[in-house]
């Protein structure tokens, strides 16, 4: 049998699920390895505010992590809240006698600014722990409150990173969420006397509950892995990017972010491919479809649950074409395949998760008086009203056009179309749940259209 990568993490509890250990755990299993938890705190805690921290005995705390060590090969470590002097120095004792990678997140307050760590217990962190680390994770704050750097930007976080090496880790990621950038989300990783920073887009939500939790968790869970330092942190950003652009909308403070995102695409791409074949399959055995096939073509996609870029749209390559009087899907469906459906898709998914597919037809008065006979929800947009600015960018024409047709009507449709501008024909886009409910569709409207003509 495979062995699976095995993870510790040693941190507080957090009743509401988006912090803490319970973010470690989701994100060690949303990352293929095992995790095993040792709870040195219970919080009192949900997505607005920290009530109350209780504080496991340390004779207990130590008792857990022997229990462990003494029957499981640990491959590596993470430590979150260490709430007092007592419960830090319990740890170091524990984990010192080992020699296992180790993650420090060194956490120190909440979002919301209340401590998380007693005074004396942040100097017997940097003296017994950090010498221990692989690596440690401050947040902004927590770098200028271990270093004493003010930190305003990246050359002040290269500052601050260098003195807290100085402390005895091997590597020191400065997490940037809070600083350094309006627009980017920076981390600055030290490792080795060189700096690499890592950057994503700033996503504007207030899902971030827990993103401190679970990038640690993800660094050392790919660390657990066998990575690389610079290939685990690469790759836990990519991971946290994702976790955070699609975090749960619960609670009214800051919602949880959403580790299983990563994990829920990668399990639908198969159902996902498989949808769009049976709509082929629909869609070619059906020969009045052949009518609705546009001059430049059709193209049916379908998008994973949490699709960010049009790599996570399957379509066809090479589009669905016309031959004679039947429609033929040029190969099979595959990942990326699609620009322009898949740019409709990815806009409509964000404003409602549950539509994640669209088939373009072409454009006709009667096509869309069918669309309305059969009581479909209809808007569109113009193109000729499309800002310079806009035009100016290489492909956004499509993703402006399908956020115009659902502005126009506060929801998303079931059927987008626009007239067309100079060189541009004009289209209707048909948008569902998945492939197969837009292929139905597409018959639909096809049958209505050849009884009368
Ligand atoms: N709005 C955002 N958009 C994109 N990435 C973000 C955003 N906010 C934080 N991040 C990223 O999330 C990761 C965690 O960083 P953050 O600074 O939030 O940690 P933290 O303050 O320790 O979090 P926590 O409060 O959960 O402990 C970093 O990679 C950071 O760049
Ligand atoms: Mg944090």
């Amino acid at each position: 049998m495979q062995m699976i990568p095995r993870v510790l993490s040693i941190a507080g509890s957090d009743p509401d699920g988006g912090a803490g250990i319970q973010a470690d755990l989701k994100t060690f299993s949303a990352l293929s390895v095992y995790g095993m938890t040792v709870i040195t705190s219970v919080t009192v805690q949900n997505t607005m505010e920290l009530k109350e921290i209780h504080d496991v005995p340390v004779d207990v705390i130590k008792a857990q992590i022997e229990a462990l060590i003494r029957d499981i090969d640990i491959d590596a470590v993470k430590t979150g809240m260490l709430h007092t002097r007592e419960i830090v120095e319990a740890v170091s004792e524990e984990i010192g006698r080992q020699n296992f990678p180790l993650v420090i997140d060194p956490v120190m307050a909440t979002k919301s600014g209340t401590p998380l760590l007693e005074k004396d217990a942040k100097s017997a962190m940097i003296k017994n722990l950090f010498p221990l680390a692989t690596m440690v994770t401050p947040n902004s704050v927590e770098a200028e409150m271990i270093s004493g750097v003010k930190i305003e930007n990246i050359k002040d976080a290269k500052d601050a990173a260098k003195k807290i090496a100085e402390l005895g880790a091997k590597a020191v990621l400065i997490k940037g969420g809070h600083a350094f950038s309006d627009k980017e989300a920076l981390d600055l990783l030290y490792l080795n006397g060189k700096f690499k920073v890592f950057e994503a887009k700033r996503i504007k939500t207030k899902t971030t509950h827990g993103a401190g939790c679970s990038f640690a968790a993800a660094i050392v869970a790919e660390l657990a892995k066998g990575r690389s330092i610079t290939d685990a942190v690469e790759k836990a950003k990519d991971f946290i990017t994702r976790a955070i652009r699609f975090g749960f909308n619960i609670g009214h403070g800051f919602g949880p972010v959403n580790p299983m995102a990563h994990l829920y695409n990668e399990a639908e791409r198969y159902h996902v491919i498989e949808n769009v074949k049976e709509a082929v399959a629909i869609l070619e055995t059906h020969k009045e479809f052949s009518g609705l096939i546009p001059e430049t073509q059709a193209n049916i996609a379908m998008a994973l649950p949490f699709a960010d870029s049009i790599m996570d749209v399957a379509a066809i390559p090479g589009r669905l074409v016309k031959i004679r009087k039947s429609v033929k899907a040029s190969s099979c469906p595959e990942f990326g395949a699609s620009s322009h459906v898949a740019k409709t898709v990815l806009t409509v998914i964000r404003h409602d998760g549950s539509i994640r597919a669209g088939l373009n037809i072409k454009y006709s008065k009667r096509i869309i008086e069918a669309c309305k006979e059969i009581g479909w929800i209809i808007s569109f947009y113009d193109r000729r009203k499309e800002p310079s600015e806009v035009k100016k960018i290489e492909g956004m024409s499509i993703s402006w056009g399908a956020e115009q047709a659902v502005k126009r009507i506060g929801k998303v449709p079931d059927v987008i179309y626009h007239k067309g501008d100079w060189g541009k024909e004009p289209m209707i886009t048909l948008v569902g749940k998945n492939a197969v409910e837009v292929a139905k569709m597409a018959i639909e409207v096809s049958n209505i259209i050849n009884i009368v003509p």
